[in-house]
């Protein structure tokens, strides 16, 4: 096994730092897994890299043109943390270079940008491209999803997933990259925060066969942050009702996904919640050590149980089995989960995965209808 991996950053924004951290940190791992070197990162905004070159000493080129950091022989895999517009032209180069990729959701701003980077992956099958998506690694949603996996729900009566956030509920903030259509594309919030939502749902087999979405613009217009105000495009909040088969009992369910940036009182909530006739369970990071169960048998009392999960993570840490998990603990999981799969060439177990290209497709489709179900009042079958 090598030692180590060397990865390139393009896009040293926000979630960059957060995979470059992840990364320094490497050593809470008790893994057998080789470790992420930075060696280059590129961003057109040279502000955004200092501080990676004050905190890396194994950076060894800084550009702003990612083809140059793509042309490096010192660069083995990419992260990719770029606006949506610029999702499928760099993937694909990436993925043309022969370079591993963990990219971002959604993947391509549309499903035409996504269909262009799925044909880059089926012409490399020997580079492994992932999608982002870090809250499954949460030890209660890995726990719920043992649950899953073990097919212990009896027949699925409804599943309920979100991602809500409330920042945008202040009309006074500013505009950013992500509430303008022509960066964050046409599917606004669900190109934002729903691959989270559908990762493991998508991953169950619980596909979509249909969509009836409700699709809200709560304000309409926000500061530019310069003393002007500028429309704001995007969509704020979507609700999607879908219906799913259960692959267990063959039986179609309602299964609810949202997405909502503007979500009183929701900071960052990530919940799933699974109802069936033999257990049921619901997780919310809310309360993020918590996973509620609730057993049934025929007959018998119906007590919603707490169960208090500790830190029983996926990728074995240092960290002590009472101590509560975190969302950099969640991005530390994912990535020993792209290296882990790039080491051994299989998942460590279905839910400890990154989410595959077919999934991100399966996603454009579900986001595609949804915005078809928006504009015709209809329920659009995917
Ligand atoms: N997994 C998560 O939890 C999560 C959270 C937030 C955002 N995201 C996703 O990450 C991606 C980036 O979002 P962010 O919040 O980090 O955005 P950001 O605006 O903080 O960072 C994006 C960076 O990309 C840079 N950039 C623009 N054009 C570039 C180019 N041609 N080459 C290289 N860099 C370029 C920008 O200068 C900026 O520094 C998006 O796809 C977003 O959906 C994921």
């Amino acid at each position: 096994m090598q030692s180590e991996i060397r990865f390139g950053i393009v896009g040293c924004g926000l979630m960059g730092k957060e995979f470059a951290s992840a990364a320094a940190r490497w050593c809470h791992l008790d893994e057998d897994l080789p470790r992420p070197v930075i060696t280059a990162v590129c961003d057109p905004n040279q502000a955004a890299t200092t501080w990676f070159k004050n905190n890396f000493a194994t950076i060894k080129l800084i550009t702003t043109d990612y083809k140059q950091l793509l042309a490096s022989n010192q660069v083995d895999a990419v992260y990719c943390a770029v606006p949506h517009d610029l999702h499928a032209d760099v993937y694909i180069d990436v993925i043309n270079a022969g370079k591993h990729l963990l990219g971002e959701k959604p993947f391509g701003i549309n499903q035409k940008a996504n269909k262009r980077i799925m044909e880059a992956v089926s012409q490399h099958p020997e580079v492994l491209v992932r999608s982002s998506s870090e809250y499954p690694f949460a030890p209660a949603v890995q726990r719920l999803c043992n649950m899953i996996d073990n097919k212990i729900f009896g027949h699925i009566i409804q599943v309920d997933a979100g991602f809500m956030h409330s920042s945008d509920l202040d009309p006074g903030k500013p505009i950013n990259w992500k509430r303008i259509v022509l960066k964050n594309g046409e599917y606004g919030c669900m190109g934002d925060l729903g691959m989270h939502v559908c990762h493991v749902p998508f991953r169950s087999g619980w596909k979509p066969q249909n969509v009836r979405a409700i699709l809200t613009k709560v304000y309409n217009e926000r500061p530019d942050g310069k003393g002007k105000n500028v429309a704001c495009e995007t969509w704020d909040n979507a609700t999607m009702f879908c219906e799913a088969i259960d692959p267990v009992c063959g039986q179609p369910f309602p299964m609810t996904l949202k997405t909502q940036r503007i979500a009183p009182g929701e900071t960052n909530t990530w919940y799933l919640s699974i109802l069936g006739t033999r257990n049921s369970a619901r997780f919310s990071t809310k309360n993020i050590n918590i996973l509620e169960i609730m057993p049934y048998t025929p007959g018998g009392e119906q007590n919603w149980q707490v169960v208090d999960i500790g830190h029983p993570t996926a990728f074995k840490s240092i960290t002590g089995g009472i101590f509560e998990f975190g969302f950099s603990d969640s991005i530390l999981q994912m990535w020993a989960a792209f290296i882990y799969e790039l080491t051994y060439g299989k998942v460590k177990n279905k839910f400890a995965g990154c989410v595959r290209p077919e999934e991100t497709e399966l996603s454009h489709r579900l986001f595609t209808c949804a915005l078809e179900s928006q504009r015709t009042g209809k329920c659009i079958q995917l």
